[in-house]
């Protein structure tokens, strides 16, 4: 049997679409859920196209109820995929998949991360800082934002003239490029 991701997204949903496309027609794996706390997400309008099946939910759902543990018990989840997913995720779904929840984020951790540290936030920060070098981090979650054991990093340049829009469009080409294949990897050792 095919091992199965659910993906969690708050945005857009560009590192779920190119997820979604690395295993369209894969033979190990399969996008089996998209979640999204945000009904306005662009994401779910993503996996529509795909048509990978959606779930939204709120804080209650998430912090409160067992709503999203049964759920991935019920799709057969082997693997949950944070992309861009901007909540703490809750003990219950920590608990019931131990080493088997992912994020991306989009800098050099451990700096550069932490609550509040997202998005343009965090391309903000290393600009200020005069860095010469960012890149992304892919790690396990844990209770606290951006600290479980770092898994994969991948680097790049800082020009001296480069802006905001291009630190965040060299990181995303980077997400893109390395999210799937690590994603793939992992399942392979599970
Ligand atoms: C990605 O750049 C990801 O690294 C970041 O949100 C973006 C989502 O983009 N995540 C964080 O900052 C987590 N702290 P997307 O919706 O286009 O995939």
């Amino acid at each position: 049997m095919k091992k199965r991701i659910a993906i969690f997204a708050s945005g857009s949903g560009s590192n779920a679409q190119k997820i979604m496309e690395h295993f369209k027609y894969d033979g190990q794996a399969e996008v089996a859920l998209i979640l999204s706390n945000n009904p306005d997400a662009y994401v779910l309008q993503r996996a529509d196209n795909f048509e990978v099946p959606t779930h939204v939910f709120d804080r209650h759902a998430l912090y409160q109820t067992d709503e999203i543990v049964n759920l991935l018990a019920k799709l057969q989840i082997d693997l949950v995929v944070l992309a861009g997913f901007l909540w703490l995720v809750p003990q219950n779904l920590l608990d019931k998949y131990p080493n088997k929840i992912i994020n991306i984020h989009p800098a050099l951790l451990p700096a550069y991360g932490g609550k509040g540290m997202y998005g343009d936030r965090v391309h903000q920060a290393v600009l200020h800082a005069g860095e010469e070098e960012s890149g992304i981090t892919i790690h396990f979650v844990n209770e606290q934002f951006d600290e479980g054991e770092i898994i994969y990093q991948a680097r790049f340049r800082i020009e001296p003239n480069d802006g905001l829009e291009v630190i965040k469009f060299k990181g995303q080409q980077l997400e893109h490029l390395h999210y799937p294949k690590v994603i793939e990897n992992l399942l392979k050792r599970m």
